[in-house]
């Protein structure tokens, strides 16, 4: 196992709420996190893997997950009868975006969150999360582009996909960043379970969705309009060009300008 990997143990103040378990390589780190969940393990458990033969992003694609450079991570919640689960993935890209910024902070003009959950500098993806439920427990993947290089990935998304170590010519300690992620997500899902809807307003603050011109990919159709807001679920509130609002509950988007 890498040595940045292992140093985990030393942010004992951050990691101390959390029982952690760390894997060489994995399929993917939500289905171990399934497996764990469904055996009776505590909430707050989270699965780290160096890499994953099979990452797994939204829409069914793959998350290309190479080993030795990036975060791979699933943590396990278990959700009460007033949980606002489908705030938990916009809660959790508030967590990760700020833990982004304080350890690189000179990518702040060119971060922001893009609907409903990644995380973009300069018009490319730096992180994915994946939230999926198994009878009452939240699996809340997440995929951070760290130390990667154009050459970890395919060709095809070399224009798409960036790392911290690509926006920033440094490199970073992974074992610092996830220690960082938890202490941040112990306290944004204080205020989803104590304030649900001041996510929103920390979700917002931190968007380049809103207010740009954005194309819906929908199971049956595509749709173009100006992103105005969420609502209360977290859903995305769009304006067509003929003045109709629609409520997007999920969809792949597109930013076309702002
Ligand atoms: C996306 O499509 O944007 C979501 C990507 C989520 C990737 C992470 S990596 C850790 C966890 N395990 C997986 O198989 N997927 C998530």
């Amino acid at each position: 196992m890498p040595k940045d990997l292992l140093s985990l143990e030393h942010y004992q103040e951050e990691i101390s709420n959390f029982h952690i378990y760390v894997y060489n390589t994995v399929g993917s780190t939500n289905e171990i996190a399934k497996d764990l969940a469904l055996k009776g393990v505590p909430q707050n458990s989270i699965v780290i893997a160096d890499s994953q033969t099979s990452g797994k992003g939204r829409f069914r694609r793959i998350w290309i997950s190479p080993p030795g450079v990036n975060i791979y991570m699933s943590l396990l919640i278990k959700a009460s009868s007033d949980t606002k689960v489908s705030l938990v993935p916009l809660a959790t890209s508030v967590a990760v975006i700020d833990t982004i910024l304080e350890v690189a902070p000179e990518v702040k003009k060119k971060a922001g969150l893009k609907w409903p959950n990644d995380i973009y500098i300069n018009g490319k993806k730096l992180s994915g999360i994946l939230v999926e439920t198994i009878k009452r427990n939240i699996i809340v993947g997440i995929g951070i582009n760290v130390n990667t290089t154009a050459q970890h990935f395919p060709e095809d998304l070399r224009d798409k996909a960036t790392s911290l170590y690509m926006e920033t010519g440094r490199s970073f300690s992974r074992a610092e960043i996830i220690a960082k992620i938890l202490y941040n997500l112990k306290e944004i899902y204080k205020i989803l379970s104590e304030n649900p809807y001041h996510i929103i307003q920390l979700w917002s603050e931190r968007s380049k969705t809103l207010n740009s011109m954005i194309k819906a990919y929908l199971p049956d159709r595509t749709l173009e309009g100006r992103a105005i807001g969420l609502d209360e679920n977290g859903f995305l509130k769009v304006i067509t060009s003929e003045g109709k609002i629609v409520t997007l509950s999920s969809a792949d988007i597109l930013h076309l300008r702002q």
